[in-house]
């Protein structure tokens, strides 16, 4: 392998920019050229190719977002778009890709597998954390942490006036976010679309509150009921309360990296690497266990479920 192209697609995430410099730096090692796609798939499309040096994206670490942009590509679904990219690719004479994104990335690099055939490694990067093959996505811990400070805001105004807050999190599907932090702030209530039973109580509980206090309530976005549904419903049940809801929205998916995300980023940047070399294809790299391993594409896909332990937990606290 001489040539690797990388590229970061789907919603950017915290920590990116760690796995670009990790990639490039180890690529160097080995004496690999690498060229980033700019804006994910519509980069490789258009042939929008820029060099990547280590030296340039040591210093870019602590960096949120991505600096090679990132898009959610229509065209690349379609097997037109996907030959463009093809040729895009022997034209540049790339000989390997790595691609960091979540679910609808590996969707994509399943999809192109089956006209490309150089091999393909993917980096989990999404705060979602809804992918199966590692314990943890890029960025999810940063999420938690800036979804966390600004609920700590919230409680500050909430204590002061005795109000109930709504704050919903991010997660798409998933309720990672949102039982995570819910559970590091003390919330009276944690919503998640992976459980179904929290509102009832939730219900009973808000019934008999008299304004003593603060009263925390931690939504995913992807909860069945959904944010607005849940206020509704507690007005019905008790007409006196002060309600607010605050929707925590992108600000989850900028600001810096956490030491974990920057750590994460260059393990994985480096075992792209490594695996490739030693000859993987079409696989992700993740943590398990607090160890390297690697998953085929068409597993990953496969939603991560949030396990027992936090559901229980979840039983306890969120109730
Ligand atoms: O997948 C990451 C994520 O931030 C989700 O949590 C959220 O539902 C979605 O992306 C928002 O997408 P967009 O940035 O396209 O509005």
């Amino acid at each position: 392998i001489k040539h690797i192209g990388v590229f970061t697609s789907g919603g950017d995430s915290p920590g990116m920019n760690a796995a670009l410099y990790a990639i490039t730096k180890c690529a160097e090692v080995n004496e690999i050229k690498v060229s980033g796609f700019r804006k994910g798939y519509e980069g490789l499309i258009d042939g929008d190719l820029i060099p990547l040096k280590s030296h340039d994206l040591q210093k870019l670490v602590h960096q949120g977002g991505t600096i090679l942009k990132t898009a959610r590509s229509e065209r690349f679904m379609t097997l037109q778009g996907r030959e463009k990219a093809l040729q895009t690719l022997r034209k540049a004479h790339v000989d390997a890709l790595i691609a960091i994104g979540g679910d609808g990335t590996f969707k994509g690099l399943l999809a192109f597998s089956e006209i490309c055939d150089i091999p393909f490694i993917g980096i989990p990067g999404t705060i979602d954390n809804d992918l199966a093959g590692t314990d943890y996505t890029l960025g999810f811990d940063s999420a938690v942490n800036t979804a966390i400070e600004n609920i700590d805001k919230i409680r500050d105004t909430a204590e002061s006036h005795n109000r109930v807050f709504i704050v919903e999190v991010m997660g798409r599907d998933s309720g990672y976010i949102g039982i995570h932090s819910g559970l590091v702030v003390g919330a009276n209530g944690i919503l998640i679309p992976e459980s179904t039973q929290d509102l009832h109580l939730l219900l009973e509980k808000v019934k008999n509150y008299h304004s003593e206090d603060a009263f925390l309530i931690v939504v995913s976005e992807g909860d069945e009921t959904g944010t607005d549904l849940v206020a509704s419903k507690i007005k019905e049940v008790n007409p006196d309360i002060d309600l607010r809801i605050t929707r925590l929205g992108h600000v989850q998916r900028g600001g810096h990296p956490s030491a974990f995300d920057r750590m994460l980023g260059i393990r994985l940047g480096a075992a792209s690497i490594d695996v490739l070399l030693r000859g993987s294809e079409n696989v992700m790299v993740g943590l398990y266990n607090n160890m390297i391993c690697t998953t085929p594409f068409q597993n990953v896909v496969k939603q991560h479920h949030i396990d027992e332990e936090l559901q229980d937990l979840l039983k306890v606290f969120g109730s």
